[in-house]
């Protein structure tokens, strides 16, 4: 039901963290990826590893603030798209408020209603868009994170673990859903906002 067999993928931050590990999950599940990253070298590793396990993987340095940067790898990637899907990246923070993160907060928050407004926008283009709000996932982000308000990166984990299912996600956790939500079994599900954060948002 997950597969991508012959659909062609860009992931943006693909080089690192929540991104890698989906470019690695959708080349696993058949697709074609295009890892878009401004990190040239790790971008370039990701995509070794996956034609190295047998998928199909290209490297495309963009810097996605930049219009014009989207704009080519889309072109790279591919000359024609008809139909698709797009999973945008929020956060539970995008959901509630954080401490000491004020613009993120927003940002995300605003990632969440932008997922809404695209899929109203373009779904009679047969275009579906959702969106994924992660919780605390092990990723050099949330390491640098700890580094950046100046606490034991250990601890800030341990303490980022208090939730119903104790523990912080994995990338492979987070990149599960964002699979689904590309795949067919989710044919009829756009404007949804997936929380994957182990009850942290429920608690
Ligand atoms: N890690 C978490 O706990 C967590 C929780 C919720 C949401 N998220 C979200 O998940 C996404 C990925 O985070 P991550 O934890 O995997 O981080 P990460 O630091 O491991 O990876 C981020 C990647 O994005 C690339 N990047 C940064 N700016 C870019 C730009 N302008 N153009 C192209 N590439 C760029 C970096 O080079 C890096 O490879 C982010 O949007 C983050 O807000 C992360």
């Amino acid at each position: 039901m997950c597969a991508l067999t012959g659909k062609k993928a860009i992931v943006t931050g693909g080089a690192s963290g929540i991104g890698r590990a989906v470019a690695v999950l959708f080349a696993q599940a058949g697709a074609t990826v295009s890892v878009v990253d401004l990190d040239e070298p790790k971008g370039s590793a990701v995509v070794g590893a996956i034609i190295a396990a047998g998928g199909q993987a290209m490297f495309i340095r963009a810097d996605v603030s930049r219009a014009e940067d989207c704009q080519n790898a889309v072109a790279e990637t591919a000359s024609a798209l008809g139909g698709g899907a797009i999973i945008n990246n929020a956060s539970g923070w995008g959901l509630t408020g954080g401490g000491r993160a004020a613009v993120y907060c927003a940002s995300k928050d605003a990632v969440v209603n932008l997922t809404r407004v695209m899929a109203i926008d373009h779904g009679a283009k047969n275009i579906r868009v959702n969106c994924i709000a992660p919780g605390d996932t092990d990723t050099s982000m949330l390491r640098d994170e700890a580094k950046q308000l100046g606490e034991p990166v250990d601890a800030f984990l341990k303490d980022s673990a208090d939730r119903p299912l104790g523990c912080i996600s994995r990338p492979e956790e987070i990149a599960a859903a964002v699979l689904y939500l590309a795949s067919d079994a989710a044919s009829f599900v756009t404007g949804a906002i997936l929380t994957v954060d182990g009850g942290s948002l429920a608690d």
